[in-house]
């Protein structure tokens, strides 16, 4: 039935619809920019105190960002975000990176203050992650746009994903609602008209068979 082609097209036509509009939802969060807050070393790993240490950041495959400025243990280094080799990193959505800040070294190889998986989950929802080692540094990030696992025990950070959740849930409810009143409606036009169609075949017939008769009586009255 052409009615029936229709409602198919018209039910692929929404789900396309549904699943381009989530991967695209998805693609506006697909990776986020981290910025380095604040740093403090706390000790270096020099041998020779007097010798600056050189210590950068570094995600395993990618280039390393120097910290210039940071030169002397138990100094506490804030940042503005604006700094000449800001954003520190990007994080992509729900993937870990290896991280870690290093000193570089010229005689072995380079030491390590902490590395660890970096995760957009360990976010706080104001977008706030402390990283702290013992006795070697502590360093605070900021990213805007990544959010906390849902898993977490973070409650309060679970809202603003929660809400987002929400909204796409509602929107999904909402075209779902849509497509069954659509085909609701389309079924019963669709019964409307057989019914109507069977109506006016029962009377065309009806009618035959009343100029039917006629021809018979005029016919009889004919002979
Ligand atoms: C890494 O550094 C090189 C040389 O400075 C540059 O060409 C390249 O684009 C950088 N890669 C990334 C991912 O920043
Ligand atoms: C690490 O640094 C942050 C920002 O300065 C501070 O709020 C926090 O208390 C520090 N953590 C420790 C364990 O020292």
């Amino acid at each position: 039935m052409a009615i029936l082609d229709l409602m198919e097209v018209r039910i692929s036509a929404i789900f396309l619809l549904g699943s381009s509009f989530l991967s695209c939802f998805s693609g506006l969060v697909l990776s986020a920019i981290v910025r380095l807050d604040s740093i403090e070393i706390y000790k270096t790993h020099e041998i020779l105190k007097s010798v600056k240490p050189k210590v950068y950041f570094s995600c395993k495959g990618e280039n390393k960002t120097d910290l210039p400025d940071v030169k002397k243990s138990h100094e506490l280094y804030k940042f503005k975000g604006e700094e000449s080799w800001q954003p520190l990193t990007e994080l992509p959505d729900k993937k870990c990176k290896r991280c870690g800040f290093y000193e570089k070294d010229v005689f072995k190889s380079d030491d390590v203050f902490d590395e660890w998986e970096f995760c957009p989950s360990d976010f706080t929802s104001d977008g706030k992650y402390i990283r702290f080692k013992d006795n070697e540094v502590n360093a605070t990030f900021s990213c805007p746009k990544c959010t906390p696992s849902s898993t977490g025990s973070n409650s309060a950070s679970d809202s603003h994903k929660g809400r987002k959740g929400m909204h796409v849930a509602l929107i999904i409810l909402i075209s779902a609602l849509i497509s069954t009143v659509l085909i609701l409606g389309l079924i019963a036009a669709y019964k409307y008209w057989q019914k109507k169609k069977r109506e006016q075949d029962q009377a065309r017939f009806l009618k035959l068979f009343e100029e039917g008769d006629d021809i018979e009586d005029e016919l009889g009255l004919g002979i």
